[in-house]
């Protein structure tokens, strides 16, 4: 069988389906390929922290894309609400960066006062003022940087509803469809090959996460995604312990959620295609969450999971479009924060894919074709 659509998204994750809905909503024919059920990697095991402050120090253009990215949420999920009915579940009580002592205390006074400069609400609360603040906290804890304007939300459903919403504007969404190489003549793309169809498009975008490398392989040879694994817990509890997300500089977290779920992670494994959950992995995060929220021991364990954050050796996502390969787009390599930069990432590459003005700066960093060192 032979199809033709416009534009060709392989890979159904947060990234994808984002790009989809807003190509979708935008009036173009957009098919997504995914080779297992929507969402179904990196996008539903993330925390689904918008921790554009908790997570990015460095002034730059991540920082900027992230900071850009997160004020476009509030408007994003009324709009996925009033399209698909789906309650993306997101919370706004900010984030708390704990210091576990007094030399810490200090390099995060002199973050709060670097993170002012993008967001004058950021604060230092003292210890006492923490406790009031989160009363389940552990009281040898020296006080806490706050960061009221990083949200979270539940990752799973945003990628459902953006997929959903793509497909209420036209969008095909293929599941089970494993793409196996792009179809190109000379050096235009023309569509892609599955396990078992050949389909045509105008343009393609590659957002195959982790698993970039597989599918661009020769075309892109000094790109280099690789696999970051994270594994995760979760435990219920009757009461609510915790209002904010908390969140250890090292990439420990506590995320609350709705109905008493608090989400702990995650761990940090380089290089691994596997998806087993260790007992050092559980350990690790047992340990570290009753150190932050010693009563977090009376909770009931809920499960375990792991992902694959998509890694780049200069820590930026590939976005853009190929420089040798017409009509060849990329949107990969968020590592830690694609559910946190799907939004900008949606519309900065449905604005570049139908030629509407996008930030130079934004096109130059993240450049697919930027070439770096090998790790
Ligand atoms: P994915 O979600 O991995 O999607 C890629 C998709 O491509 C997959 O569904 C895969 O099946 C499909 N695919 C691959 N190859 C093919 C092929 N050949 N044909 C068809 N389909 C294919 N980010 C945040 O912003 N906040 C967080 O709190 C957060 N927490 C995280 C916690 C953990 C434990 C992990 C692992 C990640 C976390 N992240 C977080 C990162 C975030 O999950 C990722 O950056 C994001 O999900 C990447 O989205 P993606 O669409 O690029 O990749
Ligand atoms: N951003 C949280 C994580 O990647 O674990």
């Amino acid at each position: 069988m032979k199809e033709h659509v416009d534009v060709i998204v392989v890979g159904g994750g947060v990234i994808g389906c984002s790009i989809a809905y807003q190509l979708a909503k935008n009036g173009v024919k957009v098919m997504v390929l995914e080779r297992n059920k929507i969402g179904s990697e990196a996008s539903s095991a993330a925390a689904g922290i918008l921790g554009a402050q908790a997570e990015i120090d460095e002034e730059g253009p991540l920082l900027e894309f992230a900071l850009q990215s997160r004020s476009q949420f509030s408007e994003l999920v009324e709009e996925l609400k009033e399209e698909t009915g789906i309650d993306v579940e997101l919370i706004q009580k900010g984030v708390l960066k704990p210091a576990r002592s007094q030399q810490e205390a200090v390099l995060l006074r002199e973050k709060v006062k670097q993170h002012q400069r993008w967001d004058r609400d950021v604060t230092w609360l003292t210890q006492q003022e923490a406790v009031e603040q989160e009363e389940r906290l552990s009281p040898f804890l020296a006080g806490a940087m706050y960061i009221p304007n990083d949200g979270q939300l539940n990752p799973a459903k945003l990628t459902e509803a953006l997929a959903l919403a793509a497909s209420y504007h036209g969008a095909i969404i293929n599941e089970y469809c494993d793409v196996r190489s792009l179809i190109y003549v000379e050096n235009q793309i023309k569509g892609v090959i599955t396990a078992n169809q050949v389909i045509h498009s105008d343009k393609v975008i590659v957002t195959t996460g982790s698993w970039a490398k597989q599918l661009m392989g020769g075309l892109l040879p000094k790109c280099n995604v690789y696999p970051v694994k994270g594994e995760c817990i979760s435990v219920t509890t009757r009461k609510k312990v915790i209002e904010c997300t908390i969140f250890l500089d090292e990439g420990f977290y506590l995320v609350p959620k709705t109905g008493g779920r608090i989400v702990i992670g995650a761990t940090k494994i380089p290089h691994s295609f596997n998806k087993d959950v260790s007992v050092h992995g559980v350990m690790h995060l047992l340990q570290k969450a009753k150190e932050i929220v010693p009563s977090i021991g009376e909770a009931v364990f809920e499960r375990h999971w792991a992902g694959l954050r998509p890694q780049t050796a200069d820590g930026l996502p590939y976005l853009g479009k190929h420089e040798e390969y017409e009509r060849l787009y990329m949107a990969f390599g968020h590592y830690r924060n694609g559910i946190l930069l799907s939004a900008a990432t949606g519309i900065f590459m449905a604005d570049l894919i139908q030629g509407r003005p996008v930030s130079p700066y934004f096109l130059e960093a993240f450049r697919a074709n930027r070439h770096h060192i090998h790790t």
